[in-house]
């Protein structure tokens, strides 16, 4: 295989290195392209740019495959634990079980928040979305831990990470309590994470609580699904803020806000909105799938369509078989995954959809199941955001680690040529 490509480029030649992926992709490196030519490229929403070489994730969008760190995505959703893999993402190993029990007793001892905290979350207005509250209290986090943000050693990034890993669920199922207007329940060391989660999230005041394994195994394997995706929009975003040499939690909360977006983690929600737009209307899908493929028309089928699987989503279909399982197992039925199953037949055997290798991606399904643990509609990208926050932390650490340069990209100007003021164009 060539080492090599080359441009030419007035009337001269001009060599940059190809380099090799595990997987056998292949980059070329432009690293010098604008000192040798003079030249940038111009790929708007970076569709054929690399913006990094990273070990953490690997994902093939025509053979719809996911790997953490080598292990398959569906391999880890049935065979392990969501801090097992949090630890796998970031620190590149499966834990042995002495590295485990360390990790899960560091988190549980910075599983306390501090209680202004709490003030401030009970200042946002009844109705605030939870994700921009979600965003606020971990931007918050930093003034409660300021020794947060120089993190210029791999101890102190270390107890950094093990503060937000425990932090973050307690904040999480605040604002899951804030929704559901029920007083905030606090972390129990005695549980494990996601048990932990669960009781601070469902545990009620007035009632005997007992942790439902259905419920816990449900999450744990929602949160594995959801925990890293390579440099998708949010990563990105919490690699470039980490590059300015902001903070873990600062980077994270912008992680958060972009994870908001309805056209990337913000589907989840508009998924369901979508499902029962169409069940209200009487179920006819076929009505709104013309409207999908209606370039005049603002609607989109939500959760459909990926830019990088341009086949099945992995985790989709694991999300699907667990939606099943869930709803049987806690004797749930949910019209809308009937509806949500439908639309999925007539896309897949959809001219628009087929030609365009728009499949059901990982928001399609996801819903379904926070909804049949009673998660409210607006909740479920927060939910999302705390699969992701291994991820984020992961991909954060290997560029810091890898003393990656500020993330400053370049653009081609296409504005007024020199003008004084006072002349008209
Ligand atoms: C996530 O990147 C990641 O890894 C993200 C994520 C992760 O884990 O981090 O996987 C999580 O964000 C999943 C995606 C959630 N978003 C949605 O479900 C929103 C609906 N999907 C689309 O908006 C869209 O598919 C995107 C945003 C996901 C991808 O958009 P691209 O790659 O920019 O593709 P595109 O918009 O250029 O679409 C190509 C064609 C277009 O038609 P043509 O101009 O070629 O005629 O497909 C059409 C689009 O109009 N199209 C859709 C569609 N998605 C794409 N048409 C109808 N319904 C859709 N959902």
């Amino acid at each position: 295989m060539d080492k090599k490509i080359t441009l030419n480029f007035k009337e001269k030649e001009f060599e940059f290195p190809l380099i090799k992926g595990t997987e056998e992709e292949l980059g070329i490196d432009i690293k010098t392209l604008r000192a040798k030519t003079g030249l940038i490229t111009l790929d708007p929403g970076f569709k054929n740019t690399g913006s990094c070489v990273s070990n953490i994730t690997y994902l093939d969008g025509e053979d719809g495959i996911l790997r953490y760190r080598g292990y398959d995505i569906d391999d880890l959703a049935s065979n392990s634990s969501f801090i097992e893999v949090s630890f796998l993402l970031i620190f590149g190993e499966m834990p042995s079980s002495e590295q485990l029990n360390k990790f899960e007793n560091d988190i549980r001892k910075e599983s306390l928040v501090h209680e202004d905290i709490t003030s401030i979350l009970k200042s946002f207005p009844h109705g605030a979305h939870p994700m921009g509250v979600l965003a606020s209290l971990t931007s918050a986090l930093i003034s409660f831990n300021p020794g947060s943000v120089d993190v210029n050693s791999e101890d102190k990034m270390y107890h950094v990470i093990v503060q937000i890993i425990a932090k973050f669920s307690v904040i999480t199922s605040w604002v899951h309590r804030k929704v559901k207007g029920l007083p905030l329940n606090y972390s129990d060391n005695s549980l494990s994470y996601v048990e932990n989660l669960s009781q601070m999230m469902f545990r009620k005041p007035n009632e005997e609580y007992e942790n439902n394994h259905i419920i816990t195994s449900a999450l744990n394997k929602l949160l594995i699904l959801h925990a890293d995706h390579e440099q998708n929009c949010s990563t990105s975003t919490v690699r470039i803020v980490g590059s300015s040499e902001a903070g873990l939690f600062a980077s994270i909360s912008a992680g958060i806000s972009a994870l908001w977006g309805r056209l990337h983690g913000g589907a989840n929600q508009a998924v369901i909105e979508m499902l029962e737009l169409i069940k209200r209307d009487g179920g006819d899908t076929s009505k709104f799938m013309e409207m999908a493929k209606d370039k005049n028309h603002p609607f989109r089928l939500m959760g459909f369509g990926h830019r990088v699987y341009k086949n099945f989503d992995p985790r989709a279909k694991i999300i699907r078989k667990t939606a099943d399982d869930v709803l049987k197992n806690l004797g749930i039925e949910d019209p809308i995954l009937d509806i949500a199953k439908g639309l999925e037949r007539e896309a897949l055997n959809d001219k628009y959809f087929v030609d365009r290798k728009l499949y059901p991606n990982v928001d399609f399904y996801s819903g379904i199941i926070y909804r049949a643990l009673e998660i409210p509609t607006e909740m479920f990208t927060v939910m999302f955001a705390l699969g992701r926050l291994p991820g984020w932390i992961a991909q954060w650490r290997e560029m810091r680690l890898n003393k990656e340069p500020i993330g400053r990209p370049r653009q081609v100007y296409n504005g007024s040529r020199l003008r004084k003021v006072g002349t008209k164009l």
